[in-house]
């Protein structure tokens, strides 16, 4: 049986030794950047776990497309960086931050490409299966990060809607992450497709996460700015649900409406949207809602046909990312 700490040393490993082409230097060096700089690496982690539910080695031929998971979300990234005008990622300066816009836009392009290069390696046995679902996940997580900027300019998004949001630009990469592993493997279309329910509960638990964090987190741990979503007005679970519970939402909606142009608006603005946080009891009901997701997910296993002690290897990736602090 593959262990979890094999999965780990395959995974740094991929990564470590990981190429992508030289020259010319002001296109790669980003890409090359944002690799290096690491990040939780859950998606190719996943990918390999869900693998070796079925099959007792890493394969050589699940490691380009599980690569590619993790190009792919770390193209996304360096987009939603300008998108969210976000200065930090993962402790340092975000690619536009650090070189500029115009290269964030065609390293970004370049590394979704790189992507596809990875992907198209999947074994002949199920190329047309992983091509099709990996195409259909690219193209809903661009449908998501619509969504989440249409939401910017909405004084108020229903939970219903934000959930669906969520589910494109985040549930569905992670989903497709645990399917494809199973693909790979050559499990059954049942299997693979508990594995995909599984994977998608557990995305909206970690993107409810990501906003708890976004605006509870230590930034230094978190590696990212905190209280951003505040400030770009994103419509982030926290503020929904704080929202949906006000005594007094007009308040709220003054205070989400506050200037943030300064370094001191945005303190301030941050303070005063987090004491209606503090208030309503917000933090304490996504610590809830991400262990009731966590729970859709682990009931989605259920379903699987797969020795328990297998399983059990889902559990503890679960695990490791309801208590995430990063
Ligand atoms: C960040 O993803 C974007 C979200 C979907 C919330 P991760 O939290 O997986 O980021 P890294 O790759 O570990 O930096
Ligand atoms: C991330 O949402 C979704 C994608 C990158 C597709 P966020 O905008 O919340 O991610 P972070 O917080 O910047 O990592
Ligand atoms: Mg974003
Ligand atoms: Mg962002
Ligand atoms: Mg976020």
């Amino acid at each position: 049986m593959i262990t979890d700490a094999a999965i780990d040393i395959a995974v740094k490993k991929l990564f470590d030794e990981i190429e992508f082409t030289k020259e010319p230097a002001g296109l790669y060096d980003p890409l090359r950047y944002m690799i290096a700089i690491g990040g939780k690496r859950i998606r190719p982690r996943l990918c390999m776990i869900a693998y070796a539910l079925f099959k007792d080695e890493l394969g050589d031929e699940l490691l380009q497309p599980a690569s590619a998971l993790e190009v792919f979300h770390s193209f996304t990234l360096i987009h939603d960086d300008i998108m969210d005008r976000s200065p930090l990622r993962r402790g340092v300066p975000t690619v536009w931050k650090k070189w500029n816009s115009d290269t964030a836009i065609l390293s970004g392009d370049v590394m979704l490409i790189d992507a596809y290069r990875r992907i198209a390696m999947a074994p002949a046995s199920c190329h047309a299966e992983v091509l099709g679902l990996f195409t259909k996940t690219a193209a809903e997580v661009c449908d998501g990060q619509q969504f989440d900027m249409d939401f910017e300019n909405e004084a108020q998004v229903p939970m219903a809607d934000y959930m669906k949001m969520i589910g494109l630009k985040t549930a569905v990469l992670i989903a497709c992450a645990a399917k494809m592993g199973a693909l790979i493997a050559g499990a059954s279309q049942k299997d693979a497709d508990a594995l995909y329910e599984y994977g998608y509960q557990l995305g909206l638990a970690f993107q409810v996460a990501d906003d708890y964090l976004d605006a509870y987190g230590d930034e230094k741990v978190f590696g990212k700015p905190i209280g951003g979503d505040i400030v770009n007005d994103k419509k982030s679970w926290m503020v929904i649900r704080a929202l949906e519970k006000a005594s007094d939402r007009q308040a709220l909606l003054e205070k989400m409406a506050m200037p943030s142009e300064t370094e001191e608006q945005r303190k301030a603005k941050i303070d005063a949207v987090k004491a209606v946080y503090d208030a309503e009891g917000v933090a304490e009901d996504a610590k809830s809602e991400i262990a009731r997701l966590t729970g859709l997910a682990l009931a989605a296993l259920e379903r699987l046909d797969v020795p328990s002690e297998r399983i059990q290897m889902l559990h503890r990736f679960a695990d490791s990312l309801i208590g995430r602090a990063k």
